[in-house]
């Protein structure tokens, strides 16, 4: 009934502003109206990394929920895990309107929003304020107008790690200038030296060691992502998600394939899990990785634990296709696992690593 209903309310949200339907989400969800998963998940869905527990592997991917007003509800909705940010030392406006672009004849988004959010205190606040239940990441990031990038990753770490059941250091969205450039060797060395000296602080103060992920870009050339793999796994990082949004524009029949920002949804699948199959190699599964990118169907959330994936986690594809997603994929997935003969899902992790990695990437 309540999901029928939101399948109407979805709808009507595709014809209002992609901006204030995705407020009036926001609110919905806030106030407690969503459809409830009461169901439980499946024991095949389990996954246990990191010293943690998700009793399934899917997540809404970073972005929806900047400002963590609503994870509890994400979590309500049968995600197994939730991820708030990205959120930056202070608050700021982010890129004029309008800056998120539908396409809808290709099932997918290009935002420009350039990391609008409330600042650290806001979401902190939420964050100290939230039931001691479920897994939530906090994805971080730097204010554009930073002088010292580095400093605000740091800063994210130290203020949220009481709070955050793992970390994603993104370094990846397209919208802040020069914020890519922080996936280059140098700078990645430093990044990661001072976010793990960070951690290590709070390590040594008693507190448990929460994992750190970093979340990559779908447009790194063939030939650096074993060099960007070897660094982030040898400073220590804990995982590796795969990916942000593309600058690319891959054969898109919408008439605003050309407006700037990044490019997500159906059209990103391809690149995003070729990428992610590199990955899974370059690494040789030595750290879990979460797999992202035009994930809008159970078979196409399949073929990211086949290429490598041991988590998920999706955006456009619930713009597009509804909250009803979320029960699909998971049964899709469950489904998988028994008709594979395997009691987890993770057994699945990699089976098609090696043909994903030898597509061509642009999908030609
Ligand atoms: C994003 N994404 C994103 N990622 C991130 O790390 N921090 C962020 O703040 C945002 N913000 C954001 C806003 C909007 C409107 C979109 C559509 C996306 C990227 C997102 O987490 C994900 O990596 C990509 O969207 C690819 O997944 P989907 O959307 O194809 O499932």
């Amino acid at each position: 009934m309540l999901s029928g209903l939101l399948d109407l309310a979805r709808s009507a949200l595709l014809t209002l502003d992609p901006e204030d339907a995705h407020e009036l989400t926001l609110k919905s969800l806030e106030r407690g109206i969503y459809p409830r998963d009461a169901r439980g998940d499946r024991p095949e869905l389990g996954v246990d990394l990191w010293g943690l527990h998700f009793p399934n592997p899917l997540a809404i991917a970073a972005g929806f929920d900047k400002d963590a007003r609503v994870f509890d509800a994400v979590l309500g909705m049968g995600c197994g895990f939730a991820e708030v940010g990205t959120t930056t030392p202070r608050p700021q406006p982010g890129n004029p309107r309008p800056r998120i672009v539908r396409l809808l004849q290709d099932h997918a988004i290009i935002n420009r929003l350039g990391f609008n959010n409330q600042g650290h205190a806001a979401a902190l606040q939420r964050l100290k304020a939230r039931p001691r239940r479920g897994i939530v990441a906090v994805n971080i990031g730097a204010n554009k107008d930073s002088a010292d990038r580095t400093a605000d990753y740091v800063a994210g770490i130290e203020t949220f790690y009481d709070v955050a059941s793992l970390f994603t250091i993104n370094i990846s969205s397209p919208n802040t200038p020069g914020l890519r450039d922080l996936q280059a060797p140098a700078a990645l060395d430093e990044l990661l030296s001072r976010v793990m000296a960070a951690r290590a602080k709070c390590e040594a103060a008693g507190k448990p060691r929460r994992p750190i992920v970093v979340k990559i870009a779908p447009d790194i050339a063939a030939e650096d992502i074993g060099a960007i793999c070897d660094r982030i796994v040898a400073h220590g990082a804990d995982g590796i998600a795969v990916s942000n949004t593309t600058l690319a524009r891959p054969r898109l029949k919408d008439a605003k394939a050309n407006e700037p920002g990044g490019l997500s949804g159906r059209p990103l699948h391809h690149r995003a899990t070729v990428m992610l199959a590199r990955v899974y190699q370059a690494t040789r599964g030595s750290v879990p990785l979460i797999g992202i990118g035009g994930i809008d169907s159970g078979p196409s959330a399949l073929d990211k634990i086949e290429a490598g994936a041991s988590l998920l986690q999706l955006y456009t594809g619930l713009i597009y296709e509804g909250s009803g997603l979320i029960g699909r994929i998971k049964s899709h997935l469950a489904e998988a696992a028994t008709r594979r003969g395997v009691t987890a899902i993770g057994a699945l992790t990699g089976s098609k690593a090696a043909e994903w990695a030898d597509k061509d990437v642009e999908g030609v």
